[in-house]
């Protein structure tokens, strides 16, 4: 048996979970009709299938009906649940992983023009920043109600086959009944730590009473809010001790931070940028006090930092909740002696901002993630060896090139430039943007091993590509930046991305005009600023930068609000002109009625890529598809049989920047959708 800390069996109460690693509560939005489906079970056995100890199912499905989906949560209030939950829950189980499912109450944390239209309740009036809803103050018939409901959703998710239930407390009602901050009770339930804590308790004991001791029961809850009057981290310890003191549960689940503004949610899951396992002693320490089953999870991606976590004895289970969204078999890969084949977590975070804009949750850069379904993990060998070449190494050319590998293919890529990576490097020029190189790493690292044979600093031209006598040709070669976008001036302003690659020096008074809306903008803008440069943003939108979304917007807001950058939303830049060594801005509004002049050193145009197409066109004619893509097969992940020319030598497949500007997932879902089955 294997002495690795993190492969080591853990006895929680009658429960043996065969290694230290978990996937923590987190709800990928998959949920159809509020009910576990296929989709949802496919995801969730691919983890339990890759070794994983534990999967706690959904974030915080919902047991009452005033606890509306505001990311299409699992509803634990429906009892046609139980046969989609015992569906998923055998699957699981057949795979060796024991399931959990997390129940919650969102209080406050939600939106009342969600699912039933009920008025949301609290402990108090005041509203969560991040979700808007002024809330009902709570009534003692709501409280009656919300304890029963959780009794009922924890007796179905018993009968459906859960190994446990954990309770959401962190910023959901539970907690906001214990926060200070959030409780304006009088009687029972307000006032003292007792009586804040009393819904908790009262929750715990009605769950207790109906599911029996053979059932795992566990909270999640904030230890310290890190919050002015809010639980502080003496407090916290306190609760610790009364949760395990109370006898109700099984193991604590230790969380640090608020969650009721985009801010507090980003140090809680720190993403991309900012310090691993930032919490993680924190979670010793309540361990250490309480001498009590700790679980834990924020931003431990890597193999390394999980197993010191254990080794240590800071925790009991580690979580690696994103990590197993890039990469579901960690485990297996962990047990092969195979952690360099890890597809590591970049913390995008791609992922959890998708489901706070009411999208799904897909990693950006592992495409099968929530596709289960139609994409494999792990690729299936071609019944026959066919030459591929690939045109361009950026992410993805390099996941074309990786999948053909898988294939068994002889592959061949062209580079015009020095490196891989495209637009990727460009985006880790930005400290912290750095982890994104590993989507480029991990690929090129794959591909060494793959055999795929590259050829950088090569223009490829037709003749290039024809003389290899390829079977398929992928043209991956991504997009120049558009800045054509005005009317008079196209020739004095710069883009975004010569502004990030260095190749135009910052100005000192500079006009950002961005209506990509993406992190290209905001990465100019915080160059520029850094370099001592005046700047403001300008969109013709309602809101800046909506491209990069709530969690990935946090870190640039703490650095841009101190740069003194401004935004300006809902003007145009329509021309620029050249007056002495000033540049004057021509501004307008989609609105009507504005013609302001503004004057500036250097305007950047922030507009998205234009495609680099010339070598498709050029090839098309000589394809056997003359470059068509069937949408139906392509879709249904079949492989491609377009056949429009008798005298086409080699199939011809354009992905990526190279068809339209998109994003970072859409170029490796291109490339990975097609190329699984070539
Ligand atoms: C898509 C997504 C949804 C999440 N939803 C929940 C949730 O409903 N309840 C919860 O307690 N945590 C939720 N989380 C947080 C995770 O459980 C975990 O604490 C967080 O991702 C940090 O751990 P990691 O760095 O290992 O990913 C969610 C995370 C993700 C990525
Ligand atoms: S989107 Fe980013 S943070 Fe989310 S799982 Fe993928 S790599 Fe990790």
């Amino acid at each position: 048996m294997s002495n690795d800390p993190l492969l080591q069996p853990y006895q929680l109460k009658h429960l043996t979970l065969r290694n230290r690693i978990i996937v923590t509560a987190h709800e990928p939005a998959y949920p159809e009709d509020g009910l576990p489906k296929e989709r949802y079970r496919a995801y969730t056995v691919e983890r339990a299938k890759g070794g994983v100890a534990m999967t706690m199912t959904a974030g915080s499905a919902a047991v009452s009906k005033d606890s509306p989906p505001v990311f299409n949560n699992l509803l634990a209030y429906k009892d046609e649940i139980v046969p989609w939950i015992r569906e998923m829950t055998d699957a699981v189980h057949e795979e060796g992983a024991a399931i959990m499912i997390q129940l919650t109450h969102l209080g406050r944390r939600t939106r009342w023009d969600k699912g039933e239209w009920l008025p949301v309740v609290a402990p108090s009036h005041h509203r969560e920043a991040s979700h808007r809803a002024f809330p009902k103050k709570i009534e003692d018939w709501d409280i009656e109600r919300i304890i029963k409901d959780f009794a009922d959703a924890a007796e179905r998710m018993k009968a459906g086959g859960m190994d446990g239930v954990e309770l959401e407390a962190y910023g959901h009602l539970i907690d906001q009944f214990a926060s200070p901050l959030t409780n304006e009770l009088d009687g029972p339930y307000g006032g003292s730590l007792d009586n804040r804590m009393r819904f908790c308790f009262d929750v715990l004991k009605a769950i207790r009473a109906r599911v029996g001791d053979d059932f795992i029961l566990g909270v999640r809850y904030t230890a310290d809010e890190c919050l002015p009057g809010g639980t502080g981290k003496e407090e916290g310890l306190e609760i610790s001790k009364r949760l395990k003191q109370s006898g109700l549960i099984d193991y604590l689940n230790v969380i640090r931070g608020h969650i009721d503004t985009d801010a507090g949610l980003t140090d809680v899951i720190p993403i991309q940028g900012m310090a691993n396992s930032p919490h993680l002693d924190f979670a010793g320490e309540i361990r250490a006090a309480t001498n009590f089953p700790t679980f834990h999870a924020a931003k431990i991606p890597d193999v390394a930092t999980a197993r010191h976590a254990i080794a240590s004895g800071k925790v009991d289970m580690v979580g690696m909740t994103r990590a197993h969204m890039t990469d579901p078999h960690i485990v297996r890969k962990i047990i092969e002696k195979r952690e360099e084949d890890i597809r590591p977590c970049v913390g995008a975070n791609y992922c959890l901002d998708r489901i706070y804009q009411g999208g799904a949750a897909y990693c950006i850069h592992n495409a099968a993630t929530g596709r289960e379904l139609t994409m494999p993990h792990s690729i299936a060998k071609a019944d026959r060896r066919k030459k591929v070449v690939i045109i361009g190494a950026g992410p993805a050319g390099l996941e074309a090139a990786r999948v053909a590998g898988e294939r068994g293919h002889e592959v061949v890529v062209f580079e015009a430039a020095n490196d891989p990576g495209g637009q990727i490097r460009l985006t880790a020029q930005s400290e912290r943007r750095r982890e994104m190189i590993s989507i480029i790493d991990w690929r090129m690292s794959q591909c060494e091993k793959l055999g795929v044979t590259f050829h950088f600093n090569s223009w490829a031209e037709a003749d290039t590509v024809q003389a290899e006598n390829p079977d398929v040709v992928i043209i991956a070669t991504g997009g120049l930046p558009h800045t054509e976008v005005l009317s008079k001036g196209n020739e004095l302003v710069v883009s975004a991305w010569d502004i990030i690659s260095g190749d135009v020096k910052p100005g000192t008074n500079v006009l950002i005009f961005d209506d990509a809306g993406d992190h290209a903008g905001l990465q100019a803008a915080e160059f520029i600023a850094k370099a001592g440069g005046k700047v403001e943003i300008m969109t013709p939108d309602r809101s800046f930068a909506p491209e990069v979304m709530a969690m990935n917007l946090v870190p640039y807001m703490r650095s841009l609000q101190k740069l003194d950058v401004t935004f300006t939303v809902t003007y145009r830049l329509e021309a620029v002109e050249k007056s002495g060594n000033e540049l004057v801005a021509h501004v307008g509004s989609d609105y009507g009625g504005i013609a302001k002049q503004r004057t500036f050193d250097q305007i950047v145009i922030n507009h998205g890529t234009i495609p680099l197409d010339d070598l498709y066109f050029e090839l098309k004619p000589a394809s056997s598809n003359l470059g068509e893509v069937l949408h139906d097969q392509l879709i249904a992940g079949r492989t491609q049989t377009a056949w429009r020319n008798a005298d086409g030598k080699f199939q011809l497949f354009r992905i990526g920047d190279a068809v339209a500007a998109r994003n970072t997932h859409a170029a490796i879902y291109d490339a990975l959708r097609l190329v699984k089955d070539i």
